[in-house]
């Protein structure tokens, strides 16, 4: 194999795309899957790539040193894309200590891991990267009206999970500028399309249109996200992987801010229409309901460096990437029962052992 690739959190939403595109357009790279199989985790999401002879998985956890070295041993890593987090703001409210561990003491653990096994070897760094993503939500909130983020915008975060990858962010930051380690940071916007869990509200909100159950939309609905789907950051991300200069930063966004309500009244058309509802009968399901604790206005992002630097932009119109969503969370219906149900977790956790 020409190159060992391991990509973390690789059975999650945005991994699994990551994962998928890999393994299809790199033949000659062994891409090793790695995760712990939270929640959130499903092998469910690889069922096409299984099978291919460039594709291993190993179920394991990023905050185990010893297993992390030894996944770079044994298979020779020379690549890593880093995707394992908790990733959802509402629970690291209610348990920010599962999001510290797993965030920051994870990340330590696959920095120090890569560190010392590609030091232990004789060409050392060279022909080595360490690709760290993150999120447009360390950045902080930006007003109504105020610009966008950009890669020199100072880090604020609010909240327990934006706070704990601003800190992974800085200790990958760190072990490049005290051990040269070569390191790669993406910051992107809200990710959306198939296969993501469905406690993020597109996912959330298609699921109880169909089962006719309220849409809770947090305050007033007036928050503001700037949405991507997510094959065009998986996209995002091989080029950054393969061309992004070292030690820098890239934010990675979809030039598309909506409102929340907007979003939600596009998904209550979009959802009726293919169900062949009456025009506007969900509209009835929008609740609005106590906001999120420290609920960030705007996030908004600046990708104009990736455009410039490696000519990289979004495919797709968002419209037709929500019909795109909406048609696959329809068409894959048994998908969004058994991840709710938990039956596929215990699957594969009774398939991979502890
Ligand atoms: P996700 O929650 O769908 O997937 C996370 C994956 O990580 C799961 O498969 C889970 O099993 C795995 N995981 C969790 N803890 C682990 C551990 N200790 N060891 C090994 N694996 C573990 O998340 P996602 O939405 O796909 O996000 C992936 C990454 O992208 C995260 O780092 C997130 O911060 C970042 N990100 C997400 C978005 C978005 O809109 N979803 C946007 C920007 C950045
Ligand atoms: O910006 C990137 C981030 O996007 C990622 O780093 C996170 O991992 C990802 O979860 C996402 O965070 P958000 O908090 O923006 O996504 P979520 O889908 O949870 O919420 C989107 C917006 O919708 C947000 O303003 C909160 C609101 N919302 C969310 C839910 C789940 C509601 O109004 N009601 C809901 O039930």
């Amino acid at each position: 194999m020409k190159r060992n690739i391991l990509i973390t959190g690789g059975a999650g939403f945005i991994g699994s795309h990551v994962v998928r595109l890999f393994v299809e357009k790199y033949p000659d790279y062994r891409i090793v899957c790695l995760d712990k199989l939270t929640y959130a985790g499903n092998l469910e999401n690889l069922r096409d790539v299984e099978q291919r002879p460039n594709y291993v998985f190993e179920r394991a956890d990023i905050c185990d040193f010893e297993a992390m070295k030894a996944i770079f041993r044994k298979y020779a890593v020379d690549g890593v894309i880093h995707l394992a987090a908790e990733s959802h703001v509402d629970r690291s409210i209610r348990d920010p200590f599962t999001f510290a561990h797993t965030n920051v003491l994870g990340t330590l653990s696959l920095l120090e891991a890569a560190r010392t096994e590609w030091e232990s070897r004789p060409e050392r760094y060279e022909g080595k990267r360490f690709h760290h993503v993150s999120t447009d939500e360390v950045y902080g909130a930006l007003e109504a009206d105020g610009g966008c983020f950009t890669e020199t915008t100072p880090y604020a975060p609010h909240s327990p999970y934006s706070a704990s990858k601003a800190s992974s962010d800085h200790f990958v930051r760190a072990f490049h500028d005290t051990y040269g380690l070569p390191t790669v940071v993406t910051n992107c916007s809200n990710n959306y399309g198939p296969y993501q869990f469905p406690e993020k509200l597109i996912p959330l909100f298609i699921n109880n249109i169909r089962q006719r159950r309220p849409l809770p939309v947090y305050g007033t609905g007036c928050n503001v996200r700037d949405w991507l789907y997510v094959e065009d950051h998986a996209l995002a991300l091989d080029a950054v992987f393969h061309r992004g200069g070292t030690a820098e930063t890239y934010n990675i966004g979809g030039f598309n801010e909506w409102r929340n309500i907007d979003l939600v009244r596009l998904l209550v058309r979009t959802v009726d229409r293919l169900l062949g509802n009456p025009e506007g009968c969900s509209e009835e399901l929008i609740t609005f309901v106590a906001d999120r604790a420290g609920h960030d206005l705007r996030y908004a992002i600046d990708s104009s460096k990736l455009e410039r630097e490696l000519g990289w932009r979004p495919s797709l119109q968002f419209e037709e990437g929500i019909e795109k969503t909406v048609r696959w969370y329809l068409d894959n219906q048994e998908w969004m029962d058994n991840v709710t149900s938990g039956e596929y977790r215990e699957y594969y956790r009774q398939m991979y052992g502890k």
